[in-house]
């Protein structure tokens, strides 16, 4: 069986909760799954796309997880960018996204055990339609489209960092109609993304089967004291279960 563990807003460099956040769910991952298991994180992997924030989460989460486990990534506005707002396009923090993760060209696509993973960068790095709020254009749904028909014989997870379900107006995902419509029309099982810190599960909407929102991984539920993440467990290409692992962040 193959488990895969989706992560996402995890905003390093924001303050010493996510850094505590980080190293506790790193260490919770490594010593729970077994060697293959895939960790994807849909996004808003550091605060202010800085070289010293990529540093950190590569040395406290992707290096001692990638040791072990397949991780794979997209890219946030935050990752983009060099305010706090996640607002301020940066070259230098798209190059280093991309030098750190080792992520991309997008769309990118894992294969594994019967299923495809073809993640999107719906931060929109030449600012072409609003990198901020999420876009994604045809270039990419077209090749996205490709993946998911020459994938067809296996569970098709799509993922990207902006949540295509948000009505505020500054976090409104351009293109969202366009997406939603590509992945269901090219037959896409689950589709996955983060952004709006809220974890949800959203089944048989816009015709697609399953959509998982991630919550802000490094950040504790409401009243709860500790953090959680989903798992998916796939048996021979067949989303068997979908469940939630719990995390304590001082144990
Ligand atoms: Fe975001």
């Amino acid at each position: 069986m193959l488990q895969i563990v989706h992560l996402s807003d995890i905003h390093v460099g924001y303050s010493d909760r996510e850094t505590a956040g980080v190293k506790a769910l790193t260490a919770h991952i490594l010593g729970s799954f077994p060697a293959g298991t895939i960790v994807l994180i849909t996004g808003d992997l550091v605060q202010r796309g800085s070289r010293k924030e990529y540093a950190e989460v590569c040395s406290a989460m992707l290096e001692p997880l990638r040791r072990r486990f397949t991780v794979i990534t997209c890219p946030g506005n935050h990752d983009y960018s060099t305010d706090t707002f996640g607002a301020k396009l940066s070259k230098e923090s798209i190059e280093a996204y991309l030098e750190f993760t080792g992520a991309g060209p997008f769309p990118q696509v894992h294969v594994a055990e019967g299923v495809a993973i073809i993640g999107l960068d719906s931060a929109d790095p030449d600012d072409r339609a609003g990198f901020m709020r999420g876009w994604v254009g045809n270039r990419q749904l077209s090749r996205m489209s490709s993946l998911l028909a020459e994938h067809d014989d296996k569970l098709r997870i799509v993922y990207l960092h902006h949540h295509p379900f948000v009505w505020r107006w500054t976090m409104m995902m351009l293109g969202r109609t366009a997406l939603l419509k590509a992945a269901s029309s090219g037959g896409a099982d689950i589709l996955l993304f983060g952004h709006r810190h809220w974890s949800q599960e959203i089944r048989d909407r816009s015709r697609i089967p399953l959509m998982l929102a991630s919550g802000k991984s490094t950040k504790p539920r409401w009243f709860k004291r500790n953090l959680s993440f989903r798992v998916m467990e796939v048996d021979d290409g067949r989303l068997v279960r979908v469940r939630t692992e719990e995390v304590a962040l001082n144990p």
